[in-house]
């Protein structure tokens, strides 16, 4: 039968005894049962020779852990427990309770338990740690939670400056729109020193950027509403009859309504009212009434018409054109201007194109 190889602890304990024999041979210390005795599960026997393994136990420690682990006495894992001869630990040995005591490091999730409990740098007090643990263990510290800024912390001078910023460019556009618009030097001098001073390049930009903007939108605003041309009434009251004396031109429709009254007797011997409009026939400039020399001459390239409207000097080809004229149900004179009355045509003749006095 091959002979075993022995262990590192049977070395181990066999040099221990030996030592402890030859120190008792010498007289120097006690006996080694007297100083540590030894268990009643680890014999004497040992101290003298390795007992091999027993068959029994069929287990032999072959690794340092499981050594490691008899030496201290441990009965955690009975499979590593060699037998009694083989790892008893011999007299001069003596055991360490220390390490035996504190038993298994707490685990992860036990500290990490602890510290949300609040319990950091107690954690003996928890009861899993307690139970698992055996001996009071400090939680590491917690890092600090950074604090993100947020927009409500934001100082209160920020706004304010924000502010000043706002007004300090008001003022300055106000002032130079001003200063532009009634042609003041002083105005705009103003506005750029105010400008110059106070604003800051950022805000500077900024804010042309919101005018950029502001023009832009009050533009897209402006073309909402396109130009409405509101054109006078076609049909308008000119006052009473007697408001005209004969061989007179009245002015007073002319820039409203864009007629004169004229009251003759000079077109065909007929005493009678009717209404030119203001409009030269020849490219339709707006002649003035002469009355100084009765009559009206155009400004524009000198076309010259009687009182009664008919052309006689100038390039205009024809007579002006008269306008409908009525006496309406309350006594006064209407003009109706959506009808024109043609000399060249006859149609002066027409009765609805002047009103007669009598
Ligand atoms: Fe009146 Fe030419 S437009 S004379």
């Amino acid at each position: 039968m091959e002979e075993k190889k022995p262990s590192t602890a049977d070395i181990l304990a066999k040099i221990r005894a030996q030592k402890a024999a030859a120190a008792a041979a010498a007289g120097d210390v006690p006996a080694a049962p007297a100083e540590t005795p030894a268990p009643a599960t680890t014999p004497a026997p040992a101290a003298e020779t390795v007992a091999p393994a027993p068959a029994t136990s069929g287990a032999k420690p072959t690794s340092t852990k499981d050594i490691m682990a008899a030496i201290r006495g441990g009965g955690a894992k009975p499979a590593a427990a060699a037998p009694p001869a083989a790892v008893a630990p011999p007299a001069g040995d003596a055991p360490k309770p220390a390490v035996a005591a504190a038993g298994p490091r707490p685990s992860v999730q036990d500290m990490l338990k602890a510290v949300r409990e609040g319990k950091v740098g107690a954690a003996a007090a928890a009861p899993s740690a307690t139970a698992k643990v055996g001996t009071p263990v400090a939680a590491p510290p917690m890092p600090a939670k950074p604090v993100v800024a947020s927009k409500a912390a934001k100082p209160a001078s920020a706004r304010r400056s924000l502010a000043v910023v706002a007004t300090v460019a008001s003022i300055s556009a106000a002032s130079f729109v001003l200063g532009f618009a009634v042609g003041s030097n002083l105005l705009i001098a103003l506005g750029a020193c105010v400008w110059g001073v106070l604003m800051t390049p950022f805000a500077a930009a900024w804010f042309s950027v919101a005018s950029i903007g502001g023009i832009w939108t009050l533009g897209t605003a402006r073309f909402m509403f396109p130009n409405v041309l509101v054109e006078p009434p076609s049909k308008f009251k000119v006052g009473p009859l007697s408001d005209y004396p004969i061989n007179t031109v009245s002015n007073k429709w002319k820039d409203q309504f864009g007629v004169w009254i004229v009251h003759t007797d000079q077109y065909e011997g007929r005493n009678m009212i009717f209404a030119l409009t203001s409009v030269c026939t020849h490219l339709g400039c707006t002649p003035n009434w002469l009355d100084g020399e009765q009559k009206f001459k155009c400004p524009c390239h000198g076309s010259g018409f009687y009182i009664t409207g008919v052309n006689f000097e100038g390039p205009a080809p024809r007579p002006l054109e008269r306008a409908g004229l009525r006496i309406a149900e309350d006594g006064m004179l209407e003009v109706n201007k959506s009808v024109k009355y043609q000399e060249e045509m006859g149609q002066w003749s027409d009765p609805t194109s002047f009103v007669s006095v009598v």
